[in-house]
């Protein structure tokens, strides 16, 4: 199947960086959201980077124009029909997923492939939630969207040979270099990720180094772009230990227990940069 037109539901960070991808790359895009206002922050928002490409002479005025000619956006699903793919890039909530993916299943032919862009939730157990489980796939893109190389294509088990090569083929069409993974928690990179960061709050709480030092020591010695505290403070503590009570609850493994530091962190409401004090201060 070749994939000319793709559905996007969601318009925020996620949704608007795929809408940018697919668009640059001469896809047609539909980027459905629940308002007009979240639409049009959406397309701002691409219109704001397609700028900043242009300053960094990457593309042309003309590129930009082309591809924002390319994003139609909508209020309603309807719209979603012109798509051979829908991406569901909603707001993490699984009840709110369900929803959505069970209105967009009943809405669209039967030969759409529906993809989710979801952090945490199960890849096999949305599939099972519409008619199409052998058409369902996780598409996880790295943000930002339109910088970032990885795609994580998600099988759930009862994902098709057809519809993970249609879909990993659309991620190497948006330039992007695709890694296909089995449905697991945390699928590959963040089970990876986030146990380390976990790990450095471990190091930390031991004394064993300052937090200057321990960022540094992964920084210079492992080649990281960004140490791991740094880089927690980025992601938001609550979120990190959000993630590894989800590994301890569905691994069911000791090895996952949250660093009590990272607890008390939470606890206290030093949440990392958008509380303006994680680890470090901002
Ligand atoms: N932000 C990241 O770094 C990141 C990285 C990878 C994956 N994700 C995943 O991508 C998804 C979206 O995350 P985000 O950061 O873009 O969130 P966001 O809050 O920036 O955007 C979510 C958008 O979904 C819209 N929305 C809510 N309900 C809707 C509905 N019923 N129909 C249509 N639109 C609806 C909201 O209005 C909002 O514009 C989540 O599943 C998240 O886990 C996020």
């Amino acid at each position: 199947m070749t994939i000319q037109t793709v559905g996007i539901i969601g318009a925020g960070t996620m949704g608007n960086g795929i809408a940018q991808a697919c668009a640059v790359s001469g896809i047609n895009v539909v980027m459905v959201d629940i308002s007009d206002a979240a639409v049009q922050k959406g397309l701002a928002t691409v219109a704001g980077s397609l700028d900043r490409l242009i300053k960094k002479e990457k593309i042309s005025a003309a590129d930009k124009d082309a591809a924002l000619a390319r994003i139609k956006t909508s209020t309603s699903y309807d719209d979603l029909k012109a798509a051979q793919l829908v991406i569901e890039a909603a707001t993490e909530n699984y009840e709110l997923k369900l929803k959505i993916l069970k209105q967009v299943d009943a809405l669209v032919g039967p030969e759409v492939l529906i993809a989710s862009n979801t952090s945490s939730i199960s890849i096999t157990k949305l599939a099972a939630a519409t008619s199409r489980a052998d058409r369902f796939i996780g598409m996880h893109f790295f943000n930002p969207v339109p910088m970032m190389a990885l795609v994580e294509i998600i099988r759930g088990l009862q994902t098709s040979d057809a519809t993970h090569d249609a879909v990993k083929a659309l991620a190497e069409a948006l330039g992007k270099s695709p890694i296909t993974v089995k449905n697991a928690p945390g699928f590959v990179v963040n089970r990876i990720l986030v146990p380390m960061i976990n790990e450095a709050f471990f190091v930390l709480a031991e004394g064993l180094a300052t937090p200057e030092d321990i960022d540094a020591g992964m920084k210079l010695g492992c080649n990281q772009p960004i140490g791991p505290l740094a880089l927690a403070d980025m992601i938001g503590l609550d979120v990190c230990l959000a993630v590894m009570d989800v590994y301890l609850t569905e691994f069911g493994d000791s090895k996952y227990r949250p660093c009590p530091l990272l607890k008390e962190m939470v606890a206290a409401g030093r949440l990392g940069r958008k509380t303006g004090q994680g680890v470090y201060s901002y």
